[in-house]
């Protein structure tokens, strides 16, 4: 079967953007700078993007156009005779998988938080019935698992159309209002009365707030932040390398997802901080940040309920952009593995994801004092994913790109190379080699040793 391609450039540019820009943008990013005291961390966390994320994801792209496959066989084509660097795709696909048994509840939280908005549920609540609101969400399962399956079918849906048909059209869609809305809010909040504190807090490091943290602490935070936010190491974006051709350069390509990426960070930012300080609320209150502080926000703002609405839009928006484009890397592992057609594939998936999904949100209800690791059931998937599965994948993909073990470094040149544009630098091959991997290795030990003295 002839593998389907993007129709457009910019088709591939805005479906990466879509799959790195997620909840780890508009959720996670805002309530980890809170937590870490604002720009300083901002900061490092821009350092990471670019020496750690960028050479990585353009070797996921590089794997990806060069196999034609996604992560389920890519290596198989690839690797030398007798290697087996293969083995990996049980973990990039586990990844996937695991990643979105959470993310398709946080993301049923947005889609219920627009409905909810538009509706005018929050209108008139003081503080403690938004608190309320959000706690008889986060627990009540019926509506929890409503919302969930409305996102899987969604994103499964959509897929099934088509990757041109239906992906591409319509992520480049939701892209395209998405950075409309995200400009449209962030003039909104920037222009409150008191909104200047909070774009100190964002914009001005202040490396003495670091010394409240650990250092050490504060720079994992960082890293991690950096892979989630890329979306490196489970072969999440080398999937889209194989439905491109060979007319540009990766390297360029890399970069411009990575500015897209980051500004949607920043800019999430510069909606929240300001409107933080305008209505006197604490951004540093950790993953309930946009759940419980904005709405209060909301509420206490002329035109809330329209704002409100917009900004959940927004959300809801990232989150099913990333949904959609990791449901494509599962439908194509089963396209790769066993050549399923996509309806097939995509509803099989279907009802695989809604069950996976399930344990996350009895571990808030039913389940939950059930813990491992001292983590509840969302908490575990997250740090295996996260902590695991990105910086060990990353440098599977790393490896596999500079030794000459693996697919080697002048494979990967050339592929990277190939087309117009920004070149790959030759000259980091010494830091790729030596320095990159054991920063990796680090952070991965680093997340182990921080879990077990939290224990
Ligand atoms: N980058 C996505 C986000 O920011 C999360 C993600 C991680 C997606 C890894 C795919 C793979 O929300």
């Amino acid at each position: 079967m002839e593998r389907e391609k993007f129709s457009s450039r910019l088709g591939f540019i805005l479906i990466s953007a879509g799959c790195a820009i997620g909840l780890g943008n508009v959720w996670r990013f805002p309530y980890i700078t809170g937590k870490y005291g604002g720009a300083a961390f901002v900061l490092i966390y821009l350092f990471f993007l670019i020496v750690l994320g960028l050479p990585i994801m353009v070797m996921e792209f590089a794997v990806g156009r060069a196999s034609q496959k996604s992560i389920a066989t890519s290596f198989n084509v690839l690797e030398k005779k007798g290697s087996k660097w293969h083995v990996y795709r049980y973990f990039g696909m586990a990844g996937n998988y695991l990643l979105m048994m959470f993310y398709t509840t946080i993301g049923g939280w947005m889609l219920a938080y627009f409905i909810k908005m538009v509706k005018g549920d929050f209108a008139g609540l003081d503080t403690e019935g938004v608190s309320a609101a959000f706690g008889s969400l986060s627990t009540d399962m019926p509506q929890m698992i409503f919302w969930m399956i409305l996102i899987v079918i969604i994103g499964f849906a959509v897929c099934s159309m088509g990757l041109q048909k239906g992906v591409e059209k319509i992520t480049k869609m939701m892209m395209v209002v998405l950075l409309a809305l995200m400009v449209l809010l962030a003039v909104r909040s920037c222009t409150l009365e008191g909104a200047s504190e909070g774009l100190k807090f964002y914009l001005l490091p202040d490396f003495g707030k670091l010394a409240e943290y650990k250092i050490q602490e504060v720079i994992f935070a960082a890293m991690g932040q950096a892979f989630f936010t890329l979306s490196l190491g489970i072969g999440a974006l080398a999937i889209f390398g194989s439905y491109i051709g060979k007319d540009h350069k990766l390297t360029g390509e890399a970069v411009s997802i990575t500015i897209l990426d980051t500004m949607v960070a920043l800019i999430a930012g510069l909606i929240i901080f300001p409107a933080c300080s305008a209505f006197r609320v604490n951004p540093g209150e950790g993953p309930g940040l946009v759940f419980v502080t904005l709405p209060n926000v909301f509420n206490a703002m002329k035109g809330g309920r329209l704002w409100g609405s917009l900004f959940f839009l927004f959300m809801s928006f990232a989150a099913l952009s990333t949904i959609i484009a990791v449901f494509q890397n599962i439908i194509s592992f089963a396209q790769d593995m066993w050549d399923w057609s996509v309806k097939k594939a995509a509803l099989i998936n279907g009802i695989a994801l809604f069950l996976l999904s399930l344990p996350c949100i009895f571990g808030m209800t039913i389940w939950s004092d059930f813990t491992i690791l001292g983590k509840d059931i969302m908490g575990f998937e997250d740090f295996l994913v996260s902590n695991n599965l990105l910086p060990l994948g990353s440098l599977v993909y790393l490896l596999f790109c500079v030794t000459r073990y693996g697919w080697g470094w002048k494979n990967f040149l050339k592929e990277a190379n190939t087309g117009e544009g920004v070149a790959f630098p030759r000259k980091i091959k010494a830091y790729l080699t030596f320095i990159l991997p054991v920063i990796v290795l680090f952070i991965f030990i680093q997340g182990y040793w921080s879990l077990f003295q939290s224990l």
